[in-house]
């Protein structure tokens, strides 16, 4: 497998983007963390600890692929909140949004439920797959369109706990 981003310098944009988050909620309680389960692991992770203390998390799951390496298009429900996001500012953490159809589903649900502010934070995109236009405030990477694993990402369940991000060979 090659390398596409290494452990330091995905720790290096993390870093940054915790940052910048930071920064764009001046003056509020609490930044409320919901890491889409399986591939945001890793990467909630460790933004949350570059962030302070402000923070509160939740988890949820939704799938869409099978154990192929192509989007199937459909979306499934899997793991809700535990808490209610009313009144709460939501950031949505994703390892990577590619045709951004999970992305829009989960962002309509979460926005039915009257969150304070919505903003996604996602760690990797593929703008060439999109399908639908959905807004992600934070961007680690823009990637070209190749299967990638690694840091959260798996294929078939796999390899999601490399430390670095490496490209599928087909
Ligand atoms: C991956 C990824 C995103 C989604 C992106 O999740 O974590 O949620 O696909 O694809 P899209 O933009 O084409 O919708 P997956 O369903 O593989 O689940 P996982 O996080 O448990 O691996």
């Amino acid at each position: 497998m090659n390398v596409l981003l290494d452990a330091a310098t995905i720790q290096a944009r993390v870093k940054e983007l915790a940052g910048e988050i930071e920064r764009d909620y001046p003056d509020t309680g609490e930044i409320h963390m919901v890491c889409v389960l399986k591939g945001g692991f890793l990467f909630m992770a460790d933004l949350i600890r570059a962030m302070s203390t402000r923070v509160t998390m939740d988890f949820i799951a939704v799938s869409s692929y099978g154990s192929g390496t192509k989007s199937s298009g459909e979306v499934r429900f899997e793991k809700d909140l535990e808490t209610s996001i009313e009144n709460r500012h939501i950031v949505i953490v994703e390892d990577i949004v590619d045709t951004g159809l999970t992305l829009k589903y989960l962002q309509e649900i979460l926005r039915s439920r009257a969150p304070r502010s919505l903003r996604t934070v996602c760690l990797l995109s593929k703008p060439s797959r999109r399908q639908v236009d959905v807004p992600v405030e934070y961007i680690g990477f823009t990637i070209e369109d190749k299967f990638v694993v690694g840091y959260g990402l798996d294929y078939a369940e796999r390899y999601r706990n490399l430390p670095h991000i490496a490209v599928l060979q087909e």
